[in-house]
């Protein structure tokens, strides 16, 4: 296995099972987050039954909890918080693609948090599984589920409900607004905080007069200048902005939005001065 896909953060182990068979072993199951919420209770379940698995088989497992690389929470630092006290944490990949230029950055954010982590424990044996698509045995586990997918019935060619095509209705009306202001979910900027502010971003929209119904906010992968992250982006002027937090969120919006002026401090590309009509 190439040091790439299969890293060891601590001191190797020695070749002691006994290791991950006193119940001081802690996984986590390592995603990339979705817009919708439904994605995060299929990873819980996953871990679930993984956990009923293992006990199953007489593995004791201290505990396996979900963890997303980007939109979602808890992230990678926060799961790794989470098992800081057992002897063996191993992170399970289990998202396609398996980026190598991901991983080798998530291979530093691992280290920055061991080399920020309360000492007064001695540190856990950090392993990091294969990508996904390398694990032995996938092929065999993809050709029972085309078997398994065979035997289910074929998506109906029109569904039961006569306006499928426009419901709801809501999904045809574009919201009132006048900017779009992207913020970056990406992974670097999310272990920095981006998904715990997107709240306070739209609560911003919400709350503040210069700003409801001007401005539609979205959600974005890792737009690359990641080093000022979190990274916000205001359209239709292509004024970026960063690092962001909770405290700069509203007044740079309503400077940007409602004074046509663009905020030095957070400045990172783009025009200085706004045209407005
Ligand atoms: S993760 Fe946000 S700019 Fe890269």
């Amino acid at each position: 296995m190439s040091e790439d896909l299969c890293t060891q953060f601590s001191t190797p182990a020695p070749a002691d099972t006994h290791r991950t068979a006193t119940g001081s072993l802690s996984i986590i199951l390592l995603s990339r987050g979705g817009a919708y919420t439904a994605g995060l209770t299929e990873l819980s379940d996953l871990a679930t039954r993984l956990e009923t698995a293992m006990v199953a088989a007489g593995k004791p497992v201290q505990q396996i909890t979900p963890a997303y690389v980007d939109r979602a929470q808890p992230t990678l630092t926060e799961a790794l918080e989470q098992c800081a006290h057992a002897q063996t944490i191993v992170i399970l990949p289990v998202m396609v693609p398996d980026e190598p230029s991901l991983r080798r950055w998530l291979h530093k954010l691992i280290m920055r948090w061991r080399a920020a982590r309360d000492t007064s424990h001695p540190a856990p044996h950090l392993v990091f599984g294969q990508p996904l698509p390398l694990q032995p045995g996938l092929t065999e586990l993809l050709t029972r589920a085309v078997d398994e997918a065979l035997r289910q019935p074929a998506v109906p060619e029109v569904m039961a409900d006569e306006s499928w095509e426009h419901d709801p209705k809501g999904w045809s009306l574009v919201p009132e607004h006048q900017h779009h202001v992207l913020w970056c979910v990406g992974p670097r900027c999310a272990a920095k905080g981006a998904l715990q502010l997107w709240p306070t971003l739209t609560r911003a929209i919400r709350e503040t007069p210069g700003l409801k119904n001007r401005i539609q906010p979205l959600q974005t992968g890792c737009q690359y200048p990641c080093n000022h992250g979190p990274l916000m982006i205001v359209y239709p002027d292509g004024v970026w902005y960063g690092p962001m937090d909770a405290e700069t969120i509203a007044p740079v919006l309503t400077r940007h939005v409602q004074d046509g002026q663009v905020d030095e401090a957070r400045h990172v590309h783009g025009p200085r001065c706004l045209q407005r009509s």
